[in-house]
């Protein structure tokens, strides 16, 4: 069963993707050039239009944990004009604990209806490797976007994770974006 017979909203992967197919460098670094955040490479208006039609996010912890990190060394480096409901998919409490945050953990099926559901008949996005694999594997991604930025890395974090099975795409829309080219796919099923 599709995710989205549970709600109007779509469940997309939403990612920054390098021309080589890395999601960040090694070391989970993203730095996509030039110490530009990915907001500067998309063109404002479409960077804004996915925000506003995403209600909600679900993150793997390491995900989270990155952004943590990358915040604390450039304040503002992962401004994103969303402000919440966010998912945490973690074995792992916060500590602190953010009230703003709500924790999942197990059938990865099941979180994806709970953040689903918390995201008010918009989109969920999906952040992280290994949780969009899950998501994938399991048939309840509805749509990919990829930023695809302009940029060889060479080295790091590859879209798929290890072991994910073939999955089979159809294009929506491809669209040049500031220094970035948005790419669409619908998940066939
Ligand atoms: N370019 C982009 O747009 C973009 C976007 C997002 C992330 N990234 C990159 O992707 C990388 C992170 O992805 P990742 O694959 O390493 O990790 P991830 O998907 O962010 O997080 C994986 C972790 O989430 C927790 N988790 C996952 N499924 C769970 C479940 N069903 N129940 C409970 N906990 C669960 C586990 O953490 P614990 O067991 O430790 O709690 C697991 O180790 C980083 O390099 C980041 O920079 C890039």
């Amino acid at each position: 069963m599709s995710a989205t017979s549970t709600g109007n909203g779509k469940v997309v992967v939403n990612r920054a993707m390098s021309l080589d197919g890395f999601i960040a460098g090694p070391g989970h670094r993203m730095d996509w050039g030039g110490g530009r955040p990915l907001a500067e490479f998309v063109a404002p208006d479409d960077f804004a239009e996915v925000a506003a039609a995403t209600g909600a996010m679900l993150i793997g912890r390491r995900t989270w944990e990155v952004g943590d990190e990358m915040e604390a060394e450039d304040p503002g480096s992962v401004d994103y004009p969303f402000s919440g409901p966010f998912f945490l998919l973690t074995h792992r409490p916060l500590e602190p604990p953010d009230p703003d945050v709500t924790i999942l953990s197990g059938d990865i099926g099941d979180a994806v209806a709970t953040a689903l559901g918390g995201a008010g008949g918009k989109n969920l996005e999906i952040l992280g490797a290994d949780v969009a694999g899950q998501c994938l594997e399991r048939g309840l991604v509805d749509e990919i976007l990829v930023y695809v930025l302009p940029v060889l890395l060479g080295d790091g974090i590859p879209f798929s994770s290890p072991g994910l099975t073939r999955v089979d795409l159809k294009p929506i829309s491809s669209t040049r974006s500031g220094d970035a080219t948005i790419l669409r796919f619908r998940v066939r099923r």
